[in-house]
């Protein structure tokens, strides 16, 4: 039986690691945020603050809210102290398989049999994941997007071991987070990421050959199919090495060459241009700000 979610370990404080820690936190959950050193788990934390204080200062978060919020948060760079006794861990270390299989058994050494353990994987197998774990009917992919507190789609992945039990309470979470959620069998890149890094490798290939300019193949999927943001700004705000690393894994893992990565993305990862947490990507970004 999974029991009723009270305490919860995020294990990763970058980018989702630290979103995910907030919308935990938001929904009532005693949550730690972990990550390797002291110096991360802290801007994650920093992260969240900075996040909290914008949404006070646009009157979307109460003084009380953020108050609550911060009290229910512990950063912390102890994996065993982080972990201990925790009903729910949701995973977000960067996308490597054998990252997140190494900490995975690491984790369910540590936790209790019915801890929920969750990935918030783009696209690796959950089945393969959930091998890394003792009692693989309580794993799960719980896919957050960026930023975790304001996107409203949980994707809620459910690998060939997975309970319904285990299901159901991923939803009833979801439920209780505010999100609204969508049910995936297992499948490389699930229902998101496939067709959206799909989409991104397409306008990095026509930014190659000169088709247009970055802004203006963005423009095209904005003012002519209605998309809430062009391709290449998506790519900047997800993180051009995050995208990559999807994108190898879908590679090698989907038929045909549909993933392969695109030479411009390898060199702008090489040269550290990985989109807005840079500060330079397809766009050059200012005070979170696309520039040009
Ligand atoms: N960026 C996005 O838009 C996005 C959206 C949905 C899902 N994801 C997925 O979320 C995961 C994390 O992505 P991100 O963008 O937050 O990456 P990120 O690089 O911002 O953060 C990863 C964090 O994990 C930490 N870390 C590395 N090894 C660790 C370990 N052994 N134990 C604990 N922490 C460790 C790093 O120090 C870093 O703080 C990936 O699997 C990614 O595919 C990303």
């Amino acid at each position: 039986m999974t029991p009723e979610i009270n305490t919860a370990a995020i294990l990763g404080a970058g980018a989702m690691g630290a979103g995910i820690a907030q919308v935990a936190a938001q929904a009532g959950i005693q949550t730690s945020l972990f990550d390797i050193s002291e110096e991360f788990a802290m801007a994650g934390l920093a992260k969240i603050t900075a996040m909290l204080d914008k949404g006070v200062a646009r009157g979307k978060v109460s003084e009380e809210e953020r108050a609550n919020v911060l009290t229910k948060l512990t950063p912390s760079w102890d994996v065993e102290a982080a972990t201990n006794g925790v009903d729910l861990v949701i995973e977000a270390v960067p996308e490597r398989l054998d990252l997140k299989l190494e900490i995975f058994q690491k984790v369910s050494d540590l936790v209790r049999s019915d801890t929920l353990i969750a990935t918030n994987t783009s696209s690796i197998s959950i089945t393969k994941l959930a091998k890394a774990v003792a009692n693989p009917s309580r794993f799960l992919g719980l896919h957050f997007f960026n930023p975790p507190p304001l996107m409203p789609l949980l994707e809620v992945v459910h690998g060939e071991e997975t309970s319904q039990h285990s299901l159901d309470a991923a939803l009833s979470l979801s439920k209780r987070m505010g999100k609204e959620p969508i049910v995936v069998r297992d499948s490389p890149g699930f229902a998101s990421s496939r067709l959206g890094v799909a989409i991104g490798l397409e306008a990095i290939r026509m930014l190659e050959e000169g088709v247009a300019s970055a802004a203006d193949i963005d423009k095209a999927m904005e003012l002519g199919y209605r998309f809430p943001m062009g391709p290449l700004k998506l790519t900047d705000l997800i993180g051009i090495d995050v995208r990559l690393d999807i994108a190898s894994y879908l590679d090698a893992n989907l038929e045909g060459d549909r993933f392969k990565v695109p030479e411009l993305m390898r060199a702008m990862v090489a040269e550290g241009k990985h989109g807005k947490k840079t500060g330079q990507g397809f766009y050059t970004w200012v005070d979170g700000q696309a520039i040009s």
